[in-house]
């Protein structure tokens, strides 16, 4: 804990479910909630928008300087084609640089006056909040994820085919875990929770079952 504000670290693989668990542990604490992957997808709106090339580095560098926060609920941040470029302009080391401060800062003084922050992403317990209070790595099996990601796109209206989801998602996921800067993977004292086999509900008391054990004198 820093300053009386405690941090928990949420990373993992494409849709493991580490949104919904983020915001539910931010709801049950009454802390703030940073989703990052946000931030990587504006930027690479951003630079779609402009024609640009999310693998020229300058041009993804920029684009995160420019970009402002992120609105959740901005049309297009989580199509397809944003997905990918968001993946490949995250290999940048500059772009990520633009994009750190932005979320120590959301850590070190949470909005709201809150007294804690969850923030969700792929490198949070390793680079970003490396100091975090409490660290989980969520994931689950490929195909589960591809399901789950179908699913959530077609509650958003969006037409989706697994097949293509499943490879666009392992395309990206290896893409993540081999860069060279800030590659996904846990930390060493990450909590992993593989949540293959779990429900929303399931995968949030397991979370809250591991934080709680941490908090015992
Ligand atoms: O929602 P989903 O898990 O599919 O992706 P996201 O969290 O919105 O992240 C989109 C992309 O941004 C990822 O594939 C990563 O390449 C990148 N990202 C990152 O490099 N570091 C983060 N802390 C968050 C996202």
């Amino acid at each position: 804990m820093v300053d009386g504000i405690t941090v928990i670290a949420v990373d993992g693989p494409a849709a493991g479910g580490k949104g919904t668990l983020a915001r539910r542990l931010a709801r049950h604490f009454g802390y703030a909630h940073l989703d990052t992957g946000l931030l990587y997808r504006a930027a690479a709106k951003r630079l779609l928008d402009a024609g640009a090339d999310p693998e020229d580095a300058r041009a993804a560098a920029a684009a995160a300087r420019e970009a402002g926060p992120a609105d959740p609920d901005a049309p297009g941040l989580r199509s397809a084609a944003v997905s990918r470029a968001a993946s490949a302009a995250a290999a940048h080391p500059g772009l990520r640089r633009a994009l750190l401060g932005r979320q120590r800062a959301f850590a070190a003084a949470p909005p709201g006056g809150a007294r804690g922050a969850v923030l969700d992403g792929r490198d949070i317990g390793t680079v970003v909040c490396p100091y975090a209070d409490h660290k989980i790595f969520v994931t689950a099996a490929p195909e589960v994820r591809a399901a789950r990601r179908c699913r959530e796109l077609r509650e958003r209206g969006c037409a989706s085919i697994y097949a293509r989801v499943l490879r666009d998602m392992e395309a990206r996921d290896a893409r993540d875990r081999t860069r060279r800067a800030a590659p996904l993977a846990p930390a060493g004292d990450a909590f992993v929770l593989d949540t293959s086999a779990m429900d929303a509900d399931e995968a949030f008391a397991a979370a809250l079952a591991f934080v709680a054990s941490r908090a015992a004198p």
